[in-house]
């Protein structure tokens, strides 16, 4: 049997493995017989020795002009569009999301890459009045310092841009670890950046798990946590960053709803439907998993979705003409089939999926059916709780007054989405829809790296990041005033 790949942590410039010399192992979703590779167990001595690398490299690097920091993400972005292809193939084997949305999630990273190099030549700020003579006022933009970003697995590339680009033209320096379940990506996607010429400590990639991740919230001398996952853990990192009064940011879940009126082009609400509800076989923050269709088009709204559901071809993302890829791993599809367990036991009415797809071929995998309820109570578990999967509720509704107290009747409200052809109810929506994110005509996912990304409610702390906002995030304001009257000049004092 051939030798697993052993990969490293990357910090202050060197390929390192963990100080404990411990690894855990990568494997492929689609068959957990194909190992991709160990990777370093990092403890909090490993972190300990990423900050000081971040902490020595940043005096540098928060003086290089960020024009010239916008041309090192320039040339990763290039970088990442000339081997888009092999990325993509080697995050579908990790990841396990099929090849189109792989070298999507590739390609928004490039994206950002390029939105944020041009930040490198704004980073706005003010330049305002003074209530006295001769004095001059504006706002600057500064690093924030030594910055601890936690990424998920189900945009492997993706968000980690989200957070490393901007962060990066603002002026930080970093400190990285992703998900557990997509470290290959991560990796790459560092050697990327180290390619473009990024000088060393700059970026620090520390492989690891929850307590790696822990050790990064809790470290004194990271001064920003940057984090996107679980409402859960989003909860523990919040609570131990207001403690220590460190700056954060928490990106978490979503319970999002697509409405569809009864004027809607039928056709395009359902193919926006299926997209959106089992793309990423559901695991997405932004997936659809709620669809309210008015009275008069449920029965034939309800009998093409299912239909349509049906017929997506799922399998290893590598393959032709595969439209679904597995789930990530074995607890996460135990935690999907449990939601449907406890739908059943809700009363809610399951249509179809609910099971483990387990044909030939795909016996090794973490394989899972679309799944259809309906007959479903707002207030039922599977109506309310994240479940990121290939799960969704179709629920009819009256007026679009009541679809709009449902959707916004749960604890989150990331994305949301109404199929219709009339322009009051397009603004209703709109206007009331509880979301940081609201769709006409299209589906919940699909958001663009130059718009503000977050939601209300549970689902955030009010950060929002990509668009312009990320960059509230990655820095600290800094207003200044220039007096060149020569005297003393006080404020709200001598204005008479
Ligand atoms: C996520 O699921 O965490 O809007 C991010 C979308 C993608 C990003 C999703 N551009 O669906």
């Amino acid at each position: 049997m051939a030798r697993a790949q052993k990969y490293l942590n990357y910090i202050g410039g060197r390929w390192v493995p963990a100080k404990g010399g411990k690894t855990f192992p990568n494997v492929n979703p689609a068959d957990k017989k194909e190992l991709i590779g160990l990777f370093p167990e990092s403890g909090p001595e490993d972190v300990d020795r990423a900050v000081e690398a971040a902490e020595g490299a940043f005096p540098e690097w928060r003086l290089i002009p960020p024009p010239r920091r916008g041309e090192i993400i320039l040339e990763a972005g290039l970088l990442l569009k000339e081997h888009k292809e092999e990325l993509a193939r080697l995050m579908t084997r990790e990841m396990g999301k099929v090849l189109r949305e792989t070298r999507g999630d590739v390609q928004e990273a490039i994206d950002m890459a390029l939105y944020a190099a041009g930040e490198g030549r704004r980073l706005f700020g003010q330049t305002t009045t003074s209530e006295l003579q001769n004095k001059f006022a504006m706002s600057i933009r500064m690093p924030v310092g030594v910055s601890g970003l936690i990424t998920p697995w189900n945009f492997p590339m993706a968000i980690p841009s989200w957070k490393i680009f901007p962060a990066l033209v603002c002026g930080n320096t970093l400190v990285f670890k992703p998900a557990e379940d997509t470290p290959l990506s991560a990796l790459k996607f560092v050697e990327i950046l180290e390619k473009a010429g990024l000088p060393k400590g700059v970026l620090n990639l520390v492989h690891g798990g929850p307590s790696t991740g822990e050790a990064i919230v809790r470290h004194p001398r990271i001064r920003l946590i940057s984090f996107t996952g679980s409402c859960e853990v989003g909860r523990l990192v919040g609570e131990h960053c207001g403690k220590t009064l460190k700056r954060c940011s928490l990106e978490m879940g979503g319970k999002n709803a697509q409405i569809v009126m009864k004027d809607a082009d039928l056709d395009l609400a359902l193919e926006g439907a299926v997209w959106g509800a089992f793309g990423t076989t559901g695991q997405r923050c932004t997936a659809t998993s709620r669809i309210f269709v008015q009275e008069g088009i449920f029965s034939k709204f309800k009998r093409e979705f299912i239909a349509r559901s049906r017929r997506i071809k799922i399998g290893g993302g590598l393959k032709k003409g595969i439209e679904m890829g597995p789930l990530i791993n074995e607890v996460q599809r135990e935690r999907v089939h449990d939601y449907v367990e406890i739908g059943k036991k809700e009363g809610a009415k399951l249509e179809i999926g609910g099971r483990f797809a387990r044909w030939k071929g795909l016996e090794r995998g973490f394989f899972y059916e679309p799944t259809i309820f309906t007959g479903v109570n707002p207030k039922m578990r599977i109506a309310q709780e994240e479940i990121f999967g290939p799960v969704t509720c179709l629920v009819s509704f009256k007026r679009f007054e009541d679809a709009l107290r449902m959707v916004n009747d749960v604890s989150y409200g990331l994305s949301s989405s109404l199929y219709s052809r009339d322009v009051n109810s397009a603004m209703n929506a709109i206007r009331d829809i509880e979301a940081g994110i609201t769709y006409v005509n299209g589906p919940t996912i699909g958001a663009e790296v130059h718009l503000p990304f977050g939601g209300v409610k549970n689902t955030g702390n009010g950060h929002r990041e990509a668009g312009e906002t990320a960059l509230d995030i990655f820095s600290e304001w800094k207003s200044v005033f220039i007096d060149y009257s020569g005297k003393l000049q006080k404020a709200q004092i001598d204005v008479d």
